[in-house]
């Protein structure tokens, strides 16, 4: 499940994993198409969408990505997606605690079945929340060192992070 390199040219499959409702296509939203939308609708099973982006030694990554579906019910089709992954981004709501526990669950699910050299990284969306913040920073740095994965707080709705989440996820591909 690593990446695919043509000399200066990687292809990465990124899949996003977390509690529903916490703004993961929101964040490839942004991400793709520099938008926010308010109205979201829950995912349906999955959707894949793509987007390149140039490092500063002038490699391009391009990011396949699947923003999977957060609803319990279709819970059993995530193995689908993250199989064969070079990159899971596990998303919470920092407004909510129940979310972080989500977070968990995937993280474990994808230590026991994932890629062995999966790169993992562990976001606390919805940043822009802060006065209804329910996870502080510093137990999700602590979890995130504990396990080895990349964190960061970021906001769909202002941007905050959003461009460094994926440029962070780049330099560290093997
Ligand atoms: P599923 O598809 O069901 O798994 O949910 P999801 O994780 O894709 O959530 P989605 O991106 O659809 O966002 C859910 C709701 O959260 C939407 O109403 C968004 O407007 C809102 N939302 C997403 N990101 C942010 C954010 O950064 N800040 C705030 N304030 N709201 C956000
Ligand atoms: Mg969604």
């Amino acid at each position: 499940g690593s990446a695919v390199s043509d000399s200066k040219n990687l292809r990465v499959k990124l899949v996003l994993l977390g509690d529903s409702g916490v703004g993961k296509s929101c964040i490839v939203l942004r991400f793709v198409r520099g938008q926010f939308d308010p109205t979201s609708k829950v995912t349906v099973g999955a959707s894949f969408l793509s987007q390149t982006i140039a490092l500063q030694d002038s490699t391009t990554v391009k990011f396949e990505i699947w923003d999977t579906a957060g609803q319990e019910r279709y819970a059993a089709l995530a193995p689908l997606y993250y199989r064969g992954a070079a990159v899971a981004v596990v998303v919470y709501d920092i407004t909510s605690p129940e979310s972080f526990s989500k977070a968990q669950y995937w993280v474990k699910e994808l230590q026991k079945h994932g890629s062995p050299d999966i790169v993992l990284a562990l976001v606390g969306n919805k940043a822009d929340l802060h006065e209804n913040r329910s996870v502080s920073s510093q137990d999700a740095i602590d979890y995130a060192e504990k396990n080895g994965m990349f964190f960061i707080e970021t906001s769909a709705k202002t941007a905050d992070n959003i461009n460094q989440l994926f440029e962070e996820i780049a330099k560290r591909l093997p």
